[in-house]
């Protein structure tokens, strides 16, 4: 693991075009924030996405044409504090169905804290969580013949450029059986006085997350950097749908990282790309998916029509 950031954080900062790959984004106080940023009043994403799992459960449960009497996987990839499946999980468990759920994480602590609330809230529900890097886990799971449903929600796919997102797809696809599902929830492409505020809330919680990169390049490589001397912007394009994330340098500047023995130099107002947010339209999603054994068989969306739950078939 540090052997990878390193080599990461390594190349990242050694090309012209600076970037921090954004999976390193939550170590504890990282993983922390990210709760915090999506309990606050511009980050619609998660709220849109708990209404579709709130008030429409039961049409999730239709569009996963779920069997009653035959045992199946629930995998969730990225399932963070889980508040939205909460919903589904309660639901098809007053409804008897036979399932285990898999939570995947690259967060050990949100694993260990969404097995604590589950298991309190729901006593018969059988939870099996698994830590690591999606692309990883994605090799566990082709082992077994169980009917499986993969929910990869919260627009966590976004943070793929649309040819990886492409290939991840398609490699599950691969991974999995005829009739197996994909539930996805993606952002929708929409006006940048909606997306912008998201990715740069009044009270500074997404700036102090995205600066806790370089806190944690301190941490653990021992890097010098002054975070003060950095500052955080957000760029949307509604012609692409795509929102990024920089870490913008104040001043010209030298910082130093000892595990790399090596100092990165910084131009005053350079950028350092450290994550993007992809929007979707169905277009899109239909580009990704195109080379994949999936096809769509139903979309959900919210009211306000921000977010849209997806549910596709491995043909
Ligand atoms: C968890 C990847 C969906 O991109 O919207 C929130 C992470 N970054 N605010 C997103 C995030 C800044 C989030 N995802």
């Amino acid at each position: 693991m540090i052997e990878q950031f390193k080599k990461e954080v390594d190349t990242g900062l050694s090309i012209p075009k600076k970037t921090l790959p954004s999976k390193y984004f939550y170590d504890k106080k990282g993983g922390a924030l990210f709760v915090e940023i999506m309990h606050s009043k511009e980050y619609y994403l998660t709220r849109a996405e708990l209404e579709i799992f709130t008030n429409q459960t039961q049409n999730i449960i239709d569009a996963l044409e779920l069997k009653r009497d035959t045992y199946f996987e629930l995998i969730e990839l990225g399932a963070g504090d889980g508040l939205k499946t909460k919903q589904l999980l309660k639901e098809l468990s007053k409804q008897n169905y036979t399932f285990d759920y898999i939570p995947i994480d690259i967060s050990q602590n949100a694993l260990d804290d969404l097995e604590q609330t589950l298991t309190k809230e729901i006593t018969t529900l059988s939870i099996n969580k698994k830590q690591g890097d999606y692309f990883d886990v994605l090799e566990s799971i082709k082992g077994n013949k169980h009917p499986k449903v993969i929910l990869f929600l919260g627009s966590n796919m976004g943070n793929m450029s649309d040819k990886i997102a492409s290939k991840f797809i398609t490699n599950l696809s691969h991974n999995l059986n005829p009739n197996d599902k994909l539930f996805l929830g993606v952002d929708l492409i929409k006006p940048k006085e909606i997306v912008l505020p998201a990715y740069n809330d009044s009270k500074g919680i997404t700036k102090a997350f995205n600066l806790n990169l370089l806190e944690r390049i301190n941490k653990e490589l021992g890097g010098n950097f002054v975070v003060n001397n950095f500052g955080h912007q957000p760029e949307y394009s509604e012609k692409e749908g795509v929102c990024k994330s920089y870490l913008v340098s104040y001043i010209e500047q030298k910082v130093f990282i000892q595990a790399l023995n090596k100092t990165f130099h910084f131009e005053k107002g350079e950028k350092i790309l450290t994550e993007i947010s992809r929007k979707y339209n169905d277009a899109i999603i239909q580009k990704i998916i195109d080379k994949s054994y999936f096809k769509v068989v139903n979309k959900l969306t919210d009211t306000n029509n921000y977010f849209a739950n997806i549910s596709l078939t491995r043909t």
